[in-house]
């Protein structure tokens, strides 16, 4: 035979195994088949049997060709153009606050905290001491599960108010029920188009919320002000911040030169300490003249979390994990790097691993097949066992999930690598993100000199003493950033990277004093900033009947 029929023949004998196999899947595994509209279930690109160890490079090659430095600092500038639009108009972001002072680290005195994160509620007593110095008295936090996430509307600021009872009854009898007003601080862990320093109207929300069902629009305090009247409380909230400012306040409250915070936990944010005059004035709602002539600077809550739709890559389940989400395209970022998604999406990877390259056997276990039930806890987890045998994670599967056979050390080594590639790309994102916030500041802070001017070829003269305000030192919080293993430092290093590159854009790479971008731990910030904020308010009410 000659060679050129060889190789019709074996090409042909290829053509019948794979549609062999296709039949055979077809029978197998029905269920991929149904409803190729890419709403229902996601398509698979690959219906031919895999093993898994080819799947893994697949994966490996998806999620990592995005994160070369020079696709990351192109993506940074195309992120930055959304930011710079979101601040002349956006609704939903880049969201001046009523913040412009930041705490002197002298305020002091008792407060009521509140702060509603994305999967806890804490009601807490902080005592802020002066000297930067602050701490928690009493904290009571409650889970807030899938059943309270799906409180429709007010229902949600009932049950809220039921625990801000419960703990106000621990500190004291009449806590809160006394003839004035207690004032409370609350943290906010989703988007406030804020009307002053402590009121604000609810936007709609993520994390699989349903309380801004037919809430959208109305004035948050209130809400939470009626609820606790139900309960015979009289209280009034006298300031309202983002999670993210939050951050920002209770750091700066120690360290005055704190100028932007990060949140990555169930969710993802950014604020910024940044030039009132770089804001579209429509952003600024109704204000006052006198708030204007004081601010200078304000602190936005950037809502980054919504940022980098169409510029950053999405692999087929990050796809499928959009389009079927309760709000489609609403927070891009978000959905491919926080908490909340981590765990999903490497459960959706598994799903397809499961039909066509035979993980576990080639059957999910029924625990894994509703829809984020895969807990971003144990992807932390898996990465975090470096030993051979994977044995404490196999043990954790089984405990957290209904294997009839246990996972094979192959299954545990190809769940590794999946989780190790997805989280790897958060870190990239999330890196690529804050580079391009950092951008953004020092475009806007100092206006002589830009990356883009460098680009340019024109002269750019980045003088040494301006070195030190460049650098960021960023207040970090929430569960993946501060525990996630060795997550901080994978997006540490990318940042380090990419600085650089800008660095050497604007010729001072050399320099000792380089600006910089550090990561700084800001521990249980969400309570103490909303403590702070009330400090701040009552100071800047202090000052204004002055
Ligand atoms: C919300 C932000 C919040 C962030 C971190 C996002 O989903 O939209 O308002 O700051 O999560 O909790």
């Amino acid at each position: 035979m000659t060679a050129p029929l060889i190789k019709v023949l074996h090409k042909m004998q290829e053509l019948f195994q794979n549609v062999f196999a296709a039949l055979e899947t077809i029978l197998l595994f029905p269920s991929l088949f149904r409803n190729h509209s890419g709403k229902g279930r996601f398509q698979v690109a690959y219906w031919r049997r895999r093993t898994l160890d080819s799947f893994a490079d697949e994966v490996e090659t998806l999620f990592s060709a995005p994160l070369s430095t020079r696709n990351m600092l192109t993506m940074s500038e195309k992120i930055r153009e959304q930011f710079r639009s979101s601040l002349q108009s956006s609704p939903m972001s880049m969201l001046p606050s009523y913040t412009h002072m930041l705490p002197s680290g002298t305020e002091k005195g008792t407060f009521v905290a509140l702060d509603v994160g994305g999967s806890t509620f804490r009601v807490a007593l902080i005592e802020l001491r002066g000297n930067g110095k602050m701490e928690i008295l009493r904290v009571k936090s409650d889970c807030i599960d899938n059943n309270v996430k799906l409180l429709d509307g007010t229902l949600f600021f009932d049950w809220m108010a039921e625990k801000i009872a419960s703990m106000l009854s621990e500190v004291g009898e009449n806590c809160g029920r006394e003839s004035t007003p207690l004032s409370m601080g609350l943290s906010w862990s989703f988007p406030i188009e804020q009307t002053s320093v402590s009121s604000g109207l609810v936007i709609h929300m993520g994390k699989g919320f349903l309380c801004s069902n037919g809430t959208v629009g109305q004035e948050l305090g209130d809400l939470i002000v009626r609820s606790c009247r139900k309960q015979g409380l009289n209280v009034q909230v006298d300031a309202i911040v983002n999670d993210s400012s939050a951050t920002l306040l209770s750091r700066a409250y120690g360290d005055p030169k704190t100028r932007m915070s990060l949140i990555l936990g169930t969710g993802t944010n950014v604020a910024i300490h940044f030039p009132v005059h770089e804001i579209g004035l429509a952003k600024f709602g109704v204000r006052p003249q006198e708030w204007f002539d004081r601010a200078k600077h304000v602190i936005v809550n950037s809502e980054m979390s919504m940022f980098g739709g169409g510029i950053l890559p999405m692999t087929r389940w990050d796809e499928y994990l959009n389009s079927t989400h309760l709000r489609p395209d609403y927070q891009p970022l978000e959905y491919m790097i926080t908490g909340r998604y981590l765990g999903e999406i490497v459960r959706l990877i598994m799903v397809e691993a499961v039909e066509t390259a035979r993980l576990f056997g080639g059957e999910l276990p029924h625990s894994m097949r509703e829809p984020y039930s895969f807990d971003t806890s144990i992807v932390a987890f898996l990465e975090a066992d470096t030993s051979a045998s994977l044995s404490s994670s196999a043990a954790l599967l089984q405990k957290e999930h209904t294997f009839h056979v246990s996972p094979s050390v192959e299954d545990l080594r190809f769940l590794r690598r999946v989780c190790q590639t997805v989280s790897e790309r958060a870190a990239g994102y999330l890196a690529t993100a804050i580079h391009s916030m950092w951008c953004l500041r020092n475009e806007v802070e100092f206006p002589h000199t830009s990356t883009t001017s460098a680009k340019t070829n024109q002269q750019v003269t980045v003088v040494e003493s301006e070195d030190q305000s460049r650098s960021l030192s960023i207040a970090c919080d929430g569960s993946v950033i501060n525990k996630y293993p060795g997550f901080r430092d994978r997006c540490q290093n990318h940042l380090k990277q990419l600085t650089k590159e800008t660095n050497m854009l604007l010729g001072i790479e050399d320099r000792a004093t380089a600006p910089y971008i550090s990561l700084e731990f800001a521990p249980e910030s969400a309570i103490l900033g909303a403590a702070v904020g009330v400090a701040v308010a009552v100071a800047e009410k202090q000052s204004d009947s002055k």
